[in-house]
């Protein structure tokens, strides 16, 4: 029998760190019930003291799942850890994860703090989690760069005092394969009750390494990796789950381990956080890009078709790909459509939430007459930001001639009254921003524009992403429609309603 390797999830957590991915209450609920459904083990709901915004969101997460262990993060300080605590009461099953630094670096310049210091915050910090729970995670932050002999003592210190995970964080990205493995293997033989806890890697990709550092750090004994959908993350992100997962388990031949993670889901899940927070998968990502199963060459596709192992080693519908992809019509009734949304994991708080949803399904419908499961994603997303917003657009009319300034007359209900501009420039996205622009007094930045079709064909709905800034905060908007004009106007002003609601949070690092 091969061992359980855990799977820590922490797109809600570290995933949310990356710039503008924060997400509300309602989309980590979202996120959540699908990593439930995928049987991820833990879920790291987020930072319990960082708002209260987000100590609410664990505590709807903790009081909504029921299968998965639900985590907060918490520095080794008493405040974070009851907060902690406090947001997982509801929880079937409970952790919290608490940190310290240990590198020389960060433990002088970021702590203050002596080694000394350091090891006892951390015990005081595990004795103190124990109060709330018996499963109790400590990181030493930044152990990629910290001393061996000084990790090998904190852990013991912690181990002693009732941490039952040690997780590994290569926090900076700086670790390579065999060393990090090496360090893994080390640990493990070294702190003399290594035995009494679970060792995990949490690797971040600023080398572009993170998936294989975690191979690494399972191949040595490491029984826990913490990951995120898309590899979501700080900077460059984190180890991507679903590479990790299917890496482990289509070489079951060289792994000793395999996690239990129910993989047809996995493409349902990296398009559900996709669309939440603006993060686009790149098409050639593995597993999950448009491309990972497509093939191009003359010869490739050859073989493919007369035997499919000859280029492929996963198959495509086992994440997937294809399965009950073509899902609803114009004529689909609205049970018929609240049912295949629960199928995606979709459950609607409110009758208006469902109502406003199933009219813009029908409205798509009369446009589309192929409607997908993504379709239906990017709807709700859509009607589920409408409902807190206090700018809405009402109507958009765009007129655009070869040679000619572009002209975009808007309307929008800016806290239920309306307002109409009108903007002449050079392109009809440009004119379009321009005319909300003179309409609302927040004055912001452009950082990101993109636009990608969300399902095939020219009559797909255009999904828009905007990445803006304002007064140093930043905020990612998603608009979706099968007009792109209308749909980059609703992504702009789900932004701008984003920096309107934004309120401040303590990033757990710093
Ligand atoms: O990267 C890191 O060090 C972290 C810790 C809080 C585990 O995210
Ligand atoms: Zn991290």
């Amino acid at each position: 029998m091969s061992d359980k390797l855990i799977i820590f999830d922490t797109t809600l957590r570290d995933g949310e760190q990356s710039p503008g991915a924060s997400m509300t209450k309602d989309e980590k609920v979202r996120i959540a019930k699908v990593l439930e459904k995928m049987r991820v083990d833990v879920i790291e709901a987020g930072f319990a003291i960082a708002s209260s915004g987000d100590f609410e969101a664990i505590k709807a997460v903790a009081n909504n799942i029921q299968d998965s262990t639900i985590c907060s993060l918490a520095r080794a300080l008493d405040k974070d850890i009851d907060r902690a605590g406090e947001a997982l009461k509801g929880a079937n099953s409970s952790r919290i994860h608490t940190f310290i630094a240990t590198s020389d670096i960060h433990m002088k310049l970021k702590l203050n703090m002596t080694p000394d210091q350091v090891v006892d915050q951390a015990i005081h910090a595990v004795k103190r989690a124990r109060n709330w729970t018996d499963n109790i995670e400590f990181s030493p932050e930044d152990a990629g760069r910290s001393d061996e002999d000084f990790l090998c003592r904190i852990i013991e210190a912690v181990i002693d005092v009732g941490a039952t995970t040690i997780n590994i964080p290569d926090t900076v990205g700086y670790n390579i394969p065999n060393q990090f493995g090496a360090t893994i293997k080390s640990l493990i033989e070294r702190v003399p009750n290594s035995d009494k806890a679970i060792f995990s890697a949490h690797c971040h990709n600023d080398l572009g390494l993170a998936v294989a550092n975690s191979i690494s750090a399972v191949m040595s004994g490491a029984r826990q990796v913490e990951c995120t959908i898309n590899g979501l993350g700080e900077r460059a992100g984190n180890t991507s789950l679903e590479e990790l997962v299917m890496a482990v388990r289509t070489r079951q031949d060289i792994f000793d381990c395999d996690s239990g993670i129910d993989v047809s889901h996995i493409l349902s899940a990296s398009r559900l956080v996709s669309s939440i927070t603006g993060f686009i998968v790149q098409p050639n990502k593995a597993i999950v890009g448009a491309n990972a199963f497509a093939h191009e060459a003359g010869i490739h596709q050859d073989g493919v078709l007369k035997h499919r192992e000859t280029y492929e080693i996963i198959r495509a519908e086992d994440v997937g790909w294809g399965a009950n992809s073509l899902v609803m019509g114009k004529h689909s009734g609205r049970n018929a459509f609240k049912v295949r949304m629960q199928e995606l994991g979709i459950e609607f708080d409110s009758d208006d939430l469902l109502n406003a949803s199933f009219k813009s399904f029908k409205k798509l419908a009369d446009k589309k007459h192929e409607i997908f499961d993504e379709d239906l994603q990017a709807l709700v997303s859509e009607a589920q930001s409408e409902e807190y917003e206090s700018i809405q657009l009402v109507s958009l009319k765009v007129y655009s001639e070869t040679g000619e300034s572009n002209s975009a007359q808007i309307v929008l209900s800016i806290n239920s009254k309306e307002v109409s501009a009108i903007a002449n420039t050079s392109g009809a996205v440009d004119a379009t921003f321009s005319a909300i622009n003179s309409l609302v007094d927040i004055n912001v930045n452009l950082q990101l524009y993109s636009v990608s079709n969300v399902t095939q064909g020219t009559d797909a709905l255009g999904e828009v992403n905007v990445r803006l800034e304002s007064d140093g905060r930043i905020v990612n908007g998603q608009g979706a429609d099968t007009d792109i004009i209308i749909a980059s106007a609703k992504a702009y002003i789900h932004g701008l309603n984003k920096i309107l609601v934004a309120h401040d949070r303590a990033h757990p690092q710093v």
